[in-house]
């Protein structure tokens, strides 16, 4: 039975959440400059989107650069962002034919004028559309966004539109960049680093992590399946004991 065979439909996760790390080391293995690296990730996004969409996954966010990325050395940075609008005019197309829609979260008004132009054209060209949510996480940190949610919730304390006591945890998610979304259920990371690197530390508390030594450029649907099998694997107790999972389980006829 091959890998897509092996899994089971009806308990695929919402969000997958994916860390696509390994780029600069992949082309460094390949005796390339880092920004090749990046370029055929590319390819790799392609894979993941699509395989996602095929299996009716509802939401997929791709940590694409980091707020603190903008520290690598310009040049890298200046062509991320040029692959970033190329990719996007590139693919607009294919995200309407396939019934995608695109979101970005973090700080988008830090991204250069034609990013930020040509990713407000996808958006809007796909708002409309009710397959694959697709999230890029863009100049994103979670703890800015954490921070930035702490302020707005203050903000309208002191205009006296919520009372302290009224802030749980369904106000706070409202206030992040990530309202409205579910949280993710599984989050992978490639590149065989075994940390969050400030990605979603809110919406992840109870997401099952899978950790691969796959550098992104090498990444395809065969991949995400073995994600998706190692996924189903797992027993997601959130807290409570193994026997009272077993007896929740609807039973299978
Ligand atoms: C991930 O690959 C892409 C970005 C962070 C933009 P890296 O560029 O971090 O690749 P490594 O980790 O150096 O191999
Ligand atoms: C995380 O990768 C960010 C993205 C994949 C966009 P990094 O390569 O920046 O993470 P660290 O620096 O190894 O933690
Ligand atoms: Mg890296």
């Amino acid at each position: 039975m091959n890998l897509k065979e092996q899994i089971d439909l009806t308990r695929l996760p919402r969000h997958i959440a994916v860390i696509m790390d390994g780029n600069g080391r992949w082309a460094k293995e390949h005796h390339q400059d880092r920004l090749f690296g990046h370029q055929e990730g590319v390819q790799s996004v392609r894979e993941t989107v699509e395989g996602c969409a095929e299996l009716g996954i509802g939401w997929l966010t791709l940590y694409a650069f980091s707020a603190e990325n903008w520290d690598r050395p310009a040049d890298e940075v200046n062509g991320i962002m040029e692959l970033l609008v190329s990719t996007i005019r590139k693919e607009v197309g294919t995200l309407c034919k396939n019934n995608i829609r695109l979101h970005v979260i973090g700080e988008a008004e830090k991204l250069p004028a034609t990013c930020r132009k040509e990713l407000g054209e996808a958006i809007g060209m796909t708002s409309s559309l009710t397959g694959l949510n697709l999230i890029l996480a863009l100049s994103y940190s979670s703890r800015l966004e954490i921070v930035h949610a702490a302020r707005s919730i203050a903000r309208e304390v002191s205009l006296g539109l919520i009372h302290p006591e009224d802030i749980d945890p369904a106000v706070f998610n409202h206030h992040l960049f990530t309202a409205g979304f579910p949280d993710p259920e599984l989050m992978i990371r490639t590149g065989g680093e075994y940390r969050i690197s400030n990605f979603l530390l809110y919406q992840l508390a109870y997401a099952e992590l899978y950790f691969t030594n796959t550098h992104w450029p090498d990444f395809r649907k065969e991949h995400l399946y073995e994600a998706l099998v190692n996924y189903q694997s797992r027993e997601r107790r959130f807290g409570k004991t193994s026997e009272q999972i077993k007896q929740d389980e609807p039973m299978v006829s």
